[in-house]
């Protein structure tokens, strides 16, 4: 099935809203039919493809050209299996071929400020978001590069909730922060395909405008349930809330957001040297 009209059915639940007779490109076929993958053979990534995969990924636009990414190829077992250790119930970061550290570099361009006798001025959270969608741009890229060449790919955002361990274990310097890991390797099964919101949910035009969106999340989350049900016994906190009649996409992130997590993150930046207001 590769018409794009069809494709991008498959990923919404929903037709598109307008003709597609054409046939999609092979970027658009590759993000159409992402699915992430947390099963991989034993079959290794070598490191002719390992450099291919990275060039493609640092050809990532980056804010203002600062280039304020830094990737750890994570080669070492023994590292490998701390982190594994840390988030045992991701499995995946063990059997994958590869796995990555993708950060937030802060660092570089202070050393290129000092290196040059010129001061850095822009010290408060714009220098931790600048950096941080420099990483996420790149982690995105390196998904669809590794897509597009057939392999399968993984973010673990759940390294944010180990971040000491994390630095101490790749030997983050100050200014260097991790945003997600991800694995990499060879598909062991096809996984299946999450779908979208609806555009009229993530799409405003010239306004922001949410005014239907609790009645399209509400026939969005009966599509998605229609493909996959998430059965009794993963609801999630069912010990808090008990155990729903209908459980669907939005009660789940619901209650999958009802908890602080990574309270810590404020104190780490901070410790780790950023700030958030700009001095004086
Ligand atoms: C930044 C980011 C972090 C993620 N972190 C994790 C993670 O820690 N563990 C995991 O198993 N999946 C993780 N995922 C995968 C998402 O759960 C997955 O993309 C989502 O459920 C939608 O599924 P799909 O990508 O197949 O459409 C992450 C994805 C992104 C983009």
């Amino acid at each position: 099935m590769d018409d794009l009209a069809a494709l991008i059915e498959t990923r919404f639940g929903l037709p598109p809203r307008l003709p597609q007779p054409h046939h999609p490109t092979e970027t658009e076929a590759t993000m159409l039919r992402h699915r992430i993958c947390r099963r991989y053979t034993d079959e290794p990534i070598d490191e002719a493809t390992l450099e291919r995969l990275l060039a493609a990924t640092l050809s990532t636009p980056a804010k203002s050209d600062l280039q304020q990414v830094a990737i750890i190829v994570v080669d070492d077992p023994a590292r490998r299996e701390r982190i594994a250790e840390l988030i045992p119930d991701m499995p995946w970061i063990r059997s994958a071929a590869r796995f990555l550290l993708f950060c937030g570099d802060g660092r570089r361009i202070r050393r290129l400020s000092g290196h040059h006798g010129v001061p850095f001025g822009n010290d408060h959270l714009d220098a931790v978001l600048n950096a941080a969608s420099d990483a996420a741009m790149h982690l995105s890229s390196c998904v669809w590069a590794a897509e597009a060449m057939g392999l399968g790919t993984c973010p673990i955002s759940v390294v944010r909730n180990h971040l000491d361990e994390i630095t101490e274990i790749c030997e983050l310097p100050p200014r260097v922060f991790p945003l997600a890991g991800l694995c990499l390797g060879h598909r062991a099964d096809r996984g299946h395909q999450v779908l979208r919101l609806p555009m009229s949910v993530t799409v405003h035009r010239d306004r922001y405008d949410d005014g239907d969106a609790l009645a399209e999340v509400d026939a969005y989350d009966r599509r998605r349930d229609a493909v996959f049900s998430i059965p009794a016994d993963k609801q999630l906190h069912a010990d808090r809330f008990g155990v729903a009649p209908f459980y669907g996409w939005s009660l789940d992130k619901a209650r999958q957001t009802s908890r602080t997590e990574r309270a810590d993150l404020a104190d780490y930046l901070l410790r780790r040297g950023f700030r958030f207001h700009p001095e004086g």
